[in-house]
Order: C-alpha cells, then structure tokens, then sequence
C-alpha cells in the first residue's frame, strides 16, 4: 500500500521582490484506497500544496518532508515523482502546442509504465476511456488543452487520471468551471478509478458540491497554510452551513 506522508512542510514563493511562506507547516498522510477532500478558502494555499508536491520550480521548500512509501519526494525531479506514482491535475491546465492528446497521452503512459503501451490494447483502453468521460474521438487529435473549454480540460485531466493510474492522484478544483453533467461525468470518471482501491485522492475544492459525488472519508480545512481541522465527511457539511468564517479571523492577511 503507497503511502504520501507530508509533515511540517513550508513553502516560499517569490511575489514582488519578497518571499513570501504560504505553506506553514503542513501535515497529512494519503494511503491508497482512501479519498481526503482538502477545503479552504481562496487564498489560504491549497494550490500551492499541489505544486509544491508536484515540483514546481517557482515553489520553494524551505522545511519539511514529503515522502511516498519512505523515499524522498522532494529529492526527485517532476519526471521521477510522475514515474513513482504521482499525479497531478491542476487548477490551471496548460496548453502543450504541437502535442495531440493521442500522443500526449502514448508518451506519457510510456514514460510512467517503462514501456510503451502495446498499440492494439493502447487504442481500445484510450477510446473507452474517452467514451466512459463522453469525449468526442476526435478530441484526440486536437492538441492538449489549446482552446479547450474549461469541461475539456477537466475531462482530459480525468483521462490521463483514468489511463495512467497512480498511486496517488491529486485533483486540484477538479470542479471548478463544471455544469452539473459535466460534474457528474468527471466524478464518475475519478469514482472509477478510486473503485479500483489503487488509489490514494487527494481532492482540493473550494465548494462541497463535488462531495455529493465523490465522499470523501477524511476533510481537511485548509487555513492560513496549514490544516486548521480534521474530520470525516460531515465536516463538510459544517463548512457548507457555516462557511470558513470561523477558520479566517485574524488570519487571512497572515
Ligand atoms: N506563483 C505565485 N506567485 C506569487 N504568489 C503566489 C504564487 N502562487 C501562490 N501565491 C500566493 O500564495 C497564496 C496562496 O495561493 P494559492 O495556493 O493559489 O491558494 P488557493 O489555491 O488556496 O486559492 C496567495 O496569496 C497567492 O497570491
Ligand atoms: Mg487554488
């Protein structure tokens, strides 16, 4: 069983000529099999938790480990955290001129099993997986995330999450920019690969509606840059009654 330990991480990133922390010491241990829901505020760090964890070169580590099944995530370059079992889905997709989806999704496969796929099995796996998430099949060809609708983009994150299965996948505001079918899509897709129990989640949102389709059994509340609570589902529903009020004060400029 693969095991994401975070503990007492802190991260600076560089805005207007000072550095400044975001993340404050932060704890969290991700087994496969379960779903933890991160919820917070706008503001309060949540991406910068999954590019940190994801290697983003403008994220500095300044404490702290990170460590999948014992071995040292932050000694590892983005390829390696991919190739260990890693993934990512960010808020922000980018665009990758030049690259189709097809090949895109071919490379990266290959480069995360150390081989490339067989072509005959590949095309069956990648077209009932586009046809599950209801992408159209000439999606594939298109190249990835240029001029893509914010429920495309989504929906592919939730391909490669779907084809190249993790060990640990982080989806950050997997919901955000959803109409309700395409909510329900991209959370089926994400519930499938969970079914499968090789996965650990972790599901950064700022809204409790993804939850009504993906629970979770641990919640987060993410404050200030760093986990201020810790429950199980129903802590959710406290933070869809009473929001994050009670988290902010006197923190929000910290
Ligand atoms: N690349 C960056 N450059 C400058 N400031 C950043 C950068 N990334 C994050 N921040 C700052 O860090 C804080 C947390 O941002 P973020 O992690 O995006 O929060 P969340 O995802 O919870 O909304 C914000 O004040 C944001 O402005
Ligand atoms: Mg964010």
């Amino acid at each position: 069983m693969a095991t994401l330990e975070i503990r007492d991480l802190h991260v600076t990133v560089e805005a207007e000529n000072a550095t400044k922390e975001i993340l404050k010491g932060v704890d969290l241990t991700v087994k496969q099999g379960e779903t933890h829901a991160i919820m917070g505020p706008n503001g309060s760090g949540k991406s910068t938790l999954a590019y940190s964890l994801a290697g983003h070169p403008k994220y500095t580590v300044t404490g702290g480990t990170v460590t999948l099944d014992g071995e040292d995530v932050l000694a590892m370059s983005v390829d390696e955290r991919a190739r260990a079992g890693l993934f990512l889905a960010m808020q922000y997709p980018v665009e990758v001129p030049g690259v189709s989806v097809s090949n895109f999704l071919r490379s990266s496969a290959t480069a995360i099993r150390g081989e490339a796929p067989k072509l005959r099995t590949w095309v069956k796996e990648v077209k009932e997986a586009m046809a599950q998430l209801q992408i159209d099949p000439a999606f594939a060809e298109r190249n990835v995330n240029e001029g893509f609708s914010g429920g495309e983009k989504k929906r592919h994150e939730i391909l490669q999450l779907e084809l190249l299965k993790p060990q640990i996948a982080i989806l950050d505001e997997t919901d955000s920019g959803l109409d309700v079918d395409a909510l329900r899509v991209v959370s089926e897709g994400v519930n499938r690969v969970r079914e499968s129990g090789a996965v650990g989640t972790l599901l950064i949102t700022h809204y409790t509606r993804i939850l009504r389709y993906i629970k979770p059994d641990y919640v987060h509340v993410f404050a200030s840059g760093r986990i201020a609570e810790s429950g199980g589902a129903e802590l959710a529903d406290k933070l869809e009654d009473e929001g994050y009020e009670a988290y902010v004060k006197g923190g929000v400029s910290a």
